[in-house]
């Protein structure tokens, strides 16, 4: 008897709670048509209010965005072009300077992004916070969206305190967009305050797909964040490929940081990396003390003639990492 009567007082809970649910669910909806209808009439600063009131967002982060944010954030492209040759002004920007070129690229939709610059959109609009639509497209890890805003005229690498795209590209290990940065004037050694070089970064975010090619592209091995080398960013973190690829790269094991540290003291205690490590010690190989010296005197301007060497194929081979 009495665990019945528990058991239909669990089940009132339950149904309490579901309708709350619902009830809140329905108002949401409501709010959110309502919004919508604020927007689509135009009147976008009461639906910034509403929707400011409702949900406690900042005015400027959503609510202040036109229907050509909209479209070219989700990809719909014949909205786009609809509302395009309806007159809508594609340089529209929410309060925080976001343009729908910079939504359409943080969506990674190159067909938007496309129709845009082709009706004159901004290509080197920059937001509040120094966000460019190069910058989302490396975001969003679109390498075709990079490839139009540079042939639309974007700078590859803006002035040095606004956000850098390669670096952005570096961190999140889209290593396309990243070698199409590089081979449209990006300096490979690129230094920004806190995060370092792109190589150190990408030692730093653990993408070997990066560091592989930024060492194949001749950046420096030992620049990274101030006197942190990036084996030094390497040996904090787990990836013994990484530290093997920098050393054979001719990063120095003993190079001591500004706290006077090496390398092998940062590494995790009896980790793979810590061994890693240590096995490299000592001095290189001669071959590889070879390859280093004649690496560096072609100079990373150069590295790409090496396949026209006059010298046999395994040496060249050698000479591009290819075979160890
Ligand atoms: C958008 O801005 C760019 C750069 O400021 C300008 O050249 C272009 O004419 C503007 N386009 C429209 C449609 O206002």
């Amino acid at each position: 008897m009495e665990d019945t009567s528990i058991l239909a007082a669990f089940n009132n809970i339950y149904v309490a709670i579901f309708t709350l649910f619902c009830f809140k669910l329905f108002i949401k909806i409501c709010l959110a048509l309502l919004t919508q209808f604020y927007i689509v009439q135009g009147n976008r600063k009461e639906a910034a209010r509403i929707a400011e009131e409702i949900y406690g967002i900042t005015p400027g982060s959503w609510a202040d965005r036109s229907p050509l944010h909209e479209a070219a954030f989700h990809g719909r492209l014949f909205s786009l072009k609809t509302l395009i040759a309806q007159g809508f002004n594609l340089n529209i920007t929410t309060i925080d300077r976001v343009s729908p070129l910079h939504e359409a690229c943080l969506g990674g939709h190159v067909a938007c992004a496309k129709v845009l610059l082709e009706n004159g959109a901004n290509v080197n609009s920059v937001t509040v916070e120094g966000i460019t639509p190069l910058y989302n497209a490396c975001c969003s890890g679109s390498a075709a969206c990079v490839n139009v805003l540079l042939e639309y005229g974007a700078h590859s690498q803006p002035e040095c305190q606004l956000p850098s795209p390669v670096h952005e590209a570096t961190k999140r290990g889209h290593r396309e967009c990243m070698e199409i940065l590089l081979a449209n004037g990006v300096n490979i050694d690129h230094e920004v305050p806190h995060l370092g070089t792109p190589l150190y970064l990408a030692c730093t975010c653990q993408k070997t797909d990066c560091v592989k090619k930024l060492l194949e592209l001749g950046a420096n091995v030992d620049l990274g964040r101030l006197q942190d080398t990036p084996l030094h960013a390497a040996a904090r973190k787990t990836s013994t490929k990484i530290v093997d690829l920098l050393i054979d790269y001719g990063a120095d094991v003993k190079c001591r940081n500004v706290e006077g540290k090496r390398p092998v003291e940062l590494a995790a205690p009896n980790s793979m990396v810590e061994r890693a490590l240590l096995q490299r010690e000592g001095p290189a190989a001669l071959t590889q003390l070879c390859r280093l010296c004649i690496r560096k005197h072609l100079g990373r301007s150069r590295l790409h003639k090496v396949s026209r060497l006059e010298l046999p194929g395994r040496l060249k081979e050698f000479l591009l990492y290819r075979i160890c």
